[in-house]
């Protein structure tokens, strides 16, 4: 198992330190350790119930967005199964979903996404990596990555494309 600090936020709902917890607005974000492998994992297991995978991993949403689809699908899924989506395993989706989305938005703006992706590296070599393309934004676009932007973009690399 591979815990991978993303930077989430939450509703204070959750127990487990390890998706806790930050009381505050959605865009508040904070460092938190998720493991993103699990959660690409569960996305798999309870997303694919009723339609295709590719319902989900076609769209683009920041994590309030997903936020509200996910909860969407727990009610689509109280109604068809009689039994919803647990609030970890919907936090783990709502981050696993932001964080690939985060990657894509800032990572297509220069280059094709099969740059990075086509390469397999660790977790401190995708830091490295992401750090030069912050300064590569900087210098075209005037602002660096924030942190937070960086820490999902490492943690979603370190999963779809880590060794
Ligand atoms: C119980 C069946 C069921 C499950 C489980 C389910 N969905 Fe859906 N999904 C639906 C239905 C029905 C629709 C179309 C109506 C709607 O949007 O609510 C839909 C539509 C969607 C859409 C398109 C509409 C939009 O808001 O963009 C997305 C994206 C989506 N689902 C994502 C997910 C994700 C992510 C999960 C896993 C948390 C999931 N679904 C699990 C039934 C389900
Ligand atoms: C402002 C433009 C710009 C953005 C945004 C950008 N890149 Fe790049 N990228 C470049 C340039 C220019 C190169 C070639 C020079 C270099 O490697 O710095 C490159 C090369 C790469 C390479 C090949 C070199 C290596 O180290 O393996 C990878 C991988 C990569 N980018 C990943 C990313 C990722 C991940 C992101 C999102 C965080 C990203 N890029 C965003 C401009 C950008």
């Amino acid at each position: 198992m591979v815990t991978v600090p993303v930077l989430v936020s939450g509703d204070g709902d959750i127990k487990d330190p390890k998706f806790a917890i930050h009381v505050g607005p959605v865009d508040t974000l904070l460092p938190v350790a998720v493991d993103l492998e699990k959660s690409k994992e569960v996305f798999g297991d309870l997303c694919s119930k009723c339609h295709s995978l590719k319902r989900p991993l076609g769209k683009t949403k920041d994590q309030a967005g997903w936020k509200k689809t996910v909860d969407r699908m727990n009610k689509n899924s109280k109604k068809r199964f009689g039994k919803g989506i647990s609030t970890p395993n919907q936090r783990m989706i709502v981050n696993y979903l932001a964080a690939k989305n985060t990657f894509e938005a800032t990572c297509s703006k220069c280059h094709a996404l099969s740059r990075p992706l086509g390469k397999t590296k660790n977790r401190a070599a995708w830091e490295r990596t992401v750090k030069r393309m912050s300064k590569n934004h900087k210098a075209k676009f005037g602002k660096i990555l924030p942190d937070d932007v960086q820490a999902n973009i490492v943690g979603y690399l370190v999963e779809s494309a880590g060794k």
